[in-house]
């Protein structure tokens, strides 16, 4: 497993490899919390205006850029505000911020202190998937650190400035990753989404303004203060500021967590060098899904010799998306039916069942899948899949639905001949036999 940066400084995976980089102690040795205390000197506006000038887009899947989001608080609003760290990680393919919170917790909790003080808020808390207990264990000795030092809690650095901070673990659920459901399920509901707008900076926990980010955008915020915002986004892209972080995993050789400036050039170059190339090297790239599980898959003649860019537009360009950044590579060995089966089996489970697209949708998706790989696929099948996509997509009540039929839709595209050889020929295009 990789844990390194690519054609930039490494500035999200800084304390990756440093000897107890979680503590506070070697944080505050490598430089953290300064920019909290640079920060404490500056106005709230002048902090928003820095994380604008970034292009910094929210690194939790949707790409919306943070700055905007945080203009969108109210700010003489008499309710109390909150920051919601998204740190549910549900995305199929994303590893990322798990590396983040185990190995450098502090960040995250300075890039929301930064966030508190931005948007005049007192309180803030830190939402995991149920099967990343053992982060909010490392989190909350790293709360507990900073609030023993005086920099969580009254007066922070002796500023004035209040923040405190939680941590709550949801029970492993995709939808609660979903900003609105995680607000449901953060208050003791269950996890279903709501009605957007009123979108949370309006309406958010327990009816107050809230900002929800992923741990990674907050993870870069202490990264712009210190440097500038401009400086920042110049590290990336004019639209796409800054570094990513890539989750890579499937058939290459050196998988893992690779920091990449974004407008890196290009995606052949880094699976084939930056990543060793396919795992078996007698093998050739089949298909790729660039962004986790939730974005369009891309065939290997969209990728080679394409010279994609790996930024929001650069994928968009190419026929897919960002999303989270979990990449992952598949081989020739690959039936496309069979893993677009594996996936929708997890969006039919994962589907919270409040709207009936999705709910219904995924389930019939299932069944003709389950017809199809048991040897009784019908010609007319990806058609009636196609059908049943379109009545989800942009149909249902969240984008859960969306995410569960574009890769769908795209992998029907991309590589027909792995539905038709089920429809037809009753078999696998990796030579597997239907039971039939
Ligand atoms: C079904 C679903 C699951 C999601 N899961 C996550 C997640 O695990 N982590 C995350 O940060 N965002 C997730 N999102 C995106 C959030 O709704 C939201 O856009 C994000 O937390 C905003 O933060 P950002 O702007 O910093 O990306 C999910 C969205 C959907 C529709």
């Amino acid at each position: 497993m990789e844990i390194k940066a690519i054609g930039c400084e490494p500035l999200q995976l800084k304390r990756m490899h440093v000897k107890d980089g979680h503590t506070l102690k070697v944080y505050q040795k490598t430089g953290g919390y300064e920019s909290l205390k640079k920060a404490l000197k500056m106005s709230p506006a002048d902090i928003i205006e820095e994380v604008k000038k970034s292009s910094l887009r929210g690194r939790g899947g949707a790409g919306f850029p943070t700055g905007m989001k945080w203009s969108f608080v109210p700010k003489d609003s008499p309710k109390p505000k909150y920051v919601v760290c998204n740190a549910d990680e549900s995305e199929p393919g994303s590893f990322k911020d798990r590396y983040l919170m185990e190995r450098d917790p502090h960040a995250v909790i300075e890039g929301m202190i930064i966030a508190g003080h931005a948007l005049g808020s007192q309180t803030g808390y830190i939402y995991t998937r149920g099967e990343y207990k053992y982060l909010i264990d490392i989190m909350d000795v790293a709360i507990a650190e900073a609030r023993d030092a005086g920099i969580l809690g009254k007066n922070i650095f002796g500023s004035g400035v209040d923040f405190e901070l939680h941590t709550h673990t949801g029970a492993g659920a995709y939808i609660c990753g979903e900003e609105t459901a995680l607000l449901s399920s953060l208050e003791g509901y269950r996890g279903h989404p709501r009605m957007k707008p009123p979108f949370p900076a309006i309406e958010g926990l327990y009816a107050c303004p809230t900002i929800v980010n992923n741990v990674e955008t907050f993870t870069s915020v202490p990264q712009i203060i210190e440097m500038g915002g401009e400086t920042w986004r110049n590290l990336g892209t004019e639209k796409s500021g800054g570094t990513k972080l890539w989750s890579i995993s499937g058939h290459v050789k050196r998988p893992g967590v690779y920091e990449l400036p974004m407008g890196y050039a290009d995606m052949e170059k880094f699976i084939f060098e930056d990543c060793g190339g396919m795992l078996r090297d007698d093998k050739k790239l089949k298909a790729v899904i660039p962004g986790g599980s939730s974005v369009y898959i891309m065939n290997a003649g969209q990728i080679l010799g394409k010279n994609v860019i790996l930024d929001y537009e650069g994928l968009v360009a190419a026929g897919s998306m960002l999303g989270t950044g979990g990449m992952m590579v598949m081989d020739e060995t690959v039936d496309i039916m069979e893993s677009t089966k594996n996936l929708t089996e997890f969006y039919k489970h994962e589907s919270c069942g409040w709207c009936t697209p999705c709910r219904e949708g995924t389930d019939w998706l299932v069944k003709i899948f389950n017809r199809i790989s048991e040897g009784g696929g019908r010609p007319e099948d990806a058609k009636l899949m196609l059908d049943i996509c379109d009545n989800i997509e942009g149909k249902s009540f969240c984008p859960l639905g969306d995410a569960a039929a574009w890769p769908i839709q795209s992998a029907i595209k991309q590589f027909p001949e792995d539905f038709e050889k089920w429809l037809f020929d009753k078999t696998g295009s990796n030579g597997v036999t239907a039971n039939v």
